[in-house]
């Protein structure tokens, strides 16, 4: 069996870090970084990952508002609490938990948040700049699966065959560019594709995204390839991946768990890149 990167592990020696240099601020007697995280509605998946967002800031030292408006608010008022905010010099990032309620449209509230506390990087101007390979805000999941390839050895991809699976503009989009940025040969699979199987069977970089539980079985994976699981599933009451990981470790080079794989890194991603704002534009 080939190694297990566990996220947990790395995003801790992150937080471990940022502490260290939010402790630092707070000695010199400096403002402290702060970030927003709007909750539209009471969902309870995310107000699960709202909360986590929430304990890792407290856990840092890092200043945090949870904003929970309710369900029926309408974006009118949403978009108003955005320009507050927007406008607010001692908040570094602001953070809009989707999915949003239906009735309002989530294009339209992500552009609103100004592009420099846009700590998701889901506004248009910073997915342009990633396209365009400019220094930008990265969105935390990709950006966290990018640092535990660095941790695992797999910084340069030239000449390596990167297949996603799932085109969500939170993972799967930008994912894939992250690793053209690499030099890798990406594929993007989803529920259109034929003949998945065998496309994800040729990847040396597999990137599981699509909600689908244990949908990637040993068949699906080339020998000695890397398996990032960024599924978060629950069965029977177990949270589970995208991947089969009992069936597929033993083919694998470096395959990381559910939970305790790339969850944690996302909210490590979100911690630093509120500090990124703080210490660029405050
Ligand atoms: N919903 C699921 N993942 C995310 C995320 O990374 N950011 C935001 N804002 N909403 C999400």
């Amino acid at each position: 069996m080939g190694t297990i990167l566990y996220g947990s592990e790395i995003a801790k020696d992150i937080r471990t870090s940022l502490k260290e240099q939010i402790d630092e601020l707070r000695e010199k007697g400096k403002r402290i970084p702060k970030l927003v995280v709007i909750l539209v509605g009471d969902n309870p998946a995310s107000l699960s990952y709202v909360t986590g967002k929430e304990k890792a800031c407290r856990e840092i030292g890092m200043e945090n508002i949870l904003l929970r408006l309710q369900e029926d608010t309408t974006e009118e008022a949403l978009l108003a609490e955005i320009h507050r905010l927007n406008t607010d010099t001692s908040i570094d990032g602001i953070l809009v938990q989707l999915p949003l309620p239906k009735h309002m449209d989530e294009h339209k509230v992500l552009f609103a948040i100004d592009p420099q506390k846009d700590v998701d990087g889901f506004h248009p101007y910073n997915i342009g700049k990633l396209m365009l390979q400019e220094d930008t805000y990265l969105p935390c999941t990709p950006k966290g699966i990018l640092r535990m390839l660095d941790t695992a050895g797999y910084s340069d991809l030239s000449g390596l065959r990167a297949v996603v699976i799932g085109r969500s503009n939170i993972v799967g989009k930008p994912v894939a560019q992250l690793l053209l940025n690499r030099n890798a040969t990406v594929t993007i699979c989803h529920s259109r594709t034929r003949n998945i199987e065998e496309i994800c069977a040729e990847a040396d970089i597999l990137i599981a995204s699509v909600g689908s539980p244990r949908l990637v079985t040993a068949d699906w994976v080339k020998k000695g390839a890397v398996v990032i699981d960024v599924g978060i599933n629950r069965v029977d009451g177990r949270l589970c991946g995208d991947v089969d990981f009992e069936r597929v470790k033993d083919k694998t080079a470096v395959i990381t768990p559910v939970p305790k794989g790339v969850g944690p890194m996302t909210i490590a991603m979100l911690l630093e890149n509120t500090l990124e704002s703080y210490r660029k534009h405050r």
